[in-house]
């Protein structure tokens, strides 16, 4: 018997008794006859204790105990004389009456506590070392618990959990593909699944009229906090619905998720179109943790002789409440924010209501104070309170707002991660215009059906950008972490859609034919949805990488520096894959 207890288990209740521990030595304080060493496994850490009474040769032996060591201790629980309450073992001790090394470690190249020494690349390359310190075990530990509730939930509501094919047919469509080569057919590649749509649509058609997966799925896009290479969702498809009924269930799993994870109770979710969150926040993911949001000035701004507003197609800005008092610095420092490339505005507009009811703005020249008065009121701005105003193109305009309201929301401490804001952004844009290769795309997926009401609209491309899609995502603190749509079950509706995407018949039958054929044989009116799991789990982690909450994650360059991946492969491997580099340096 390696270990009777873990390291994190043993109370005052169990003084006196003789136990066995064993784990990895996080610290040694030597204080020449007194000797604790911190034992640390999974459940916690377990201070043992040696002293003058203790047989010499075992102090000796712990001297030569390093960090990391893996140590068994044997030993009788004693009370501590000064405890510790910051552990949930902090009153208690072992007195050692035997020690095995069961192996020996280097000497770590950061601090394995709670708060290590070690730079995010260290930690990195190290992974195995890093996850064995708390905080980032524990993330692990809520990620497995997320899993199991929501197997659970789902299953009770008779979802089978199916596996799908990890090697699968490229298609066009939404971000790029990891290929494969295949040995057996040379010139030929599989794809990573995206995410298991068209299999998910299969098993509809195949009857499983509730599907779930908790599925791995691969993109090769540029990364950033809340994105990964390789991610998970929690994938979900149901047959003989409306979109109520997967709003309503998916809802019920965010809410059991809550309430389960964090004590947190919800009355039903508020739902927003894509329109609105557009024109009220200028994201289709809002943060509704706070307010501030858009006020529209056209009507009361232009015509007063300021060029900039008279010529913009959109003059819209918030109101913060409180910050009449900014200072020129705070000022300027917020219009280089809007001005960075990222946010791309060409400045920023101020007016500050003081506290005394007069008016200070930067467009004073343009504006009396009556102006100023009557846009104060549009905003519903008390004195006190400073409006901030971008002008422009209307879209791009209320994206800029969007990154300065979400500034002034971090500024403010209004974006607490203790809170929680969940929202169904609903009623999105079936299609989405490209600039670059001036066609339309399926905003969500080609397989999303339009809302019935405008579904006639697919017979006028001059129409085609208001289309509604019975699509939806969920939100929350400003995280899309999920989405899905009602799909399209008829035949002659798919094949018009892939005329609009522009695809030929023929193109339209090589990429999704499986799909389409299946659709002959019976296809059921079906919806779903994904969950980001890994967001998922970052936010009810309060943190804002997902990186965290998954064990061995990729870099921002999309490596993993532990293992060297992507590496090279041998010319052997590569003339076996009839893959001929053409490498240009
Ligand atoms: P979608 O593409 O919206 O929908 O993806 C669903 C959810 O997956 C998460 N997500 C990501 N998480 C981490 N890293 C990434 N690179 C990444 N990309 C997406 C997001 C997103 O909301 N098949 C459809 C779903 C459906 O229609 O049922 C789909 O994949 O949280």
């Amino acid at each position: 018997m390696y270990r009777s207890h873990t390291c994190g288990e043993l109370r005052l209740a169990d003084a006196g008794k003789e136990v066995t521990l064993a784990g990895w030595v996080q610290r040694i304080r030597d204080k020449g006859a007194l000797v604790w060493i911190d034992l640390r496994d999974r459940y916690g850490i377990t201070q043992l204790f040696l002293d003058s009474n203790s047989d010499p040769k075992l102090v000796e032996q712990a001297r030569t105990f390093g960090r990391e060591f893996v140590i068994q201790a044997k030993g009788t629980v004693i009370e501590r004389e000064s405890k510790n309450p910051n552990m949930p073992t902090g009153d208690i001790e072992i007195r050692v009456n035997g020690f095995t090394l069961l192996n020996s470690s280097k000497t770590p190249p950061f601090t394995i506590e709670d708060n290590s020494d070690g730079g995010d690349d260290l930690r990195m390359k190290y992974r195995y070392l890093d996850l064995r310190r708390t905080p980032v075990r524990q993330n692990l530990e809520l990620r497995h618990r997320m899993a199991m509730l929501v197997r659970n939930y789902l299953s009770d509501l008779n979802f089978m959990e199916i596996e799908t094919p990890m090697l699968i047919k490229s298609t066009p469509e939404g971000a790029r593909d990891f290929v494969v080569p295949s040995r057996m057919n040379p010139g030929e590649f599989y794809a990573l699944p995206q995410s298991p749509q068209q299999y998910k649509q299969l098993l509809m058609v195949a009857g499983f009229d509730r599907y779930f997966q908790i599925v791995r799925c691969f993109r090769d896009e540029d990364l950033r906090a809340d994105r990964q290479p390789e991610f998970t969702q929690i994938d979900c498809e149901m047959s003989f619905v409306e979109q109520e009924d997967v709003l309503n269930t998916f809802e019920g799993l965010a809410k059991h998720l809550f309430k389960e994870m964090k004590g947190l109770e919800f009355d039903q979710f508020p739902r927003m179109t894509w329109h609105d969150a557009m024109k009220y926040y200028g994201s289709d993911k809002p943060d509704i943790r706070f307010g501030m949001k858009f006020v529209e000035l056209n009507e009361v701004v232009k015509g007063k002789g300021f060029g900039l507003f008279d010529n913009a197609e959109l003059v819209v800005g918030i109101n913060a409440l409180g910050c009449s008092e900014y200072t020129r610095k705070q000022l300027d420092a917020l219009t280089e924010f809007v001005k960075r490339p990222q946010v791309g505005a060409g400045g920023m507009v101020y007016i500050k209501y003081n506290t005394d009811g007069t008016f200070k703005s930067s467009v004073d020249k343009f504006y009396t104070p009556d102006d100023l008065k009557a846009i104060a009121e549009k905003f519903g701005s008390k004195p006190g309170d400073l409006m901030l105003i971008l002008c422009g193109e209307a879209m791009k305009t209320r994206v800029q707002l969007n990154a300065l309201r979400l500034e002034m929301g971090n500024q403010l401490g209004l974006r607490d991660p203790n809170k929680y804001a969940p929202l169904w952004v609903i009623d999105f844009p079936l299609l989405e215009w490209d600039e670059e290769t001036q066609r339309y795309y399926a905003m969500h997926h080609p397989f999303t059906a339009p809302k019935p009401e405008d579904e006639a609209l697919l017979d006028d491309p001059s129409k085609w950008g208001d289309i509604r899609a019975n699509a939806y995502d969920i939100v929350m603190n400003g995280v899309e972490v999920g989405g899905g749509s009602i799909r399209i079950h008829d035949r002659t509706l798919q094949n018009k859609m892939f005329h609009t995407l522009g695809f030929t018949d023929e193109k339209a039958q090589e990429q999704f034919g499986f799909l389409m054929g299946a659709f002959e044989y019976g296809a059921p009116p079906h919806a779903g949805l994904a969950f980001g799991f890994d967001r998922l789990c970052s936010l009810f982690g309060g943190a804002d990488s997902i990186r965290d909450f998954i064990a061995f994650p990729k870099n921002n360059a999309g490596r993993d520096v532990m293992s060297g991946s992507p590496a090279p492969i041998a010319q052997e491997q590569l003339d076996e894959l009839q893959i001929g580099l053409n490498l240009k340096i």
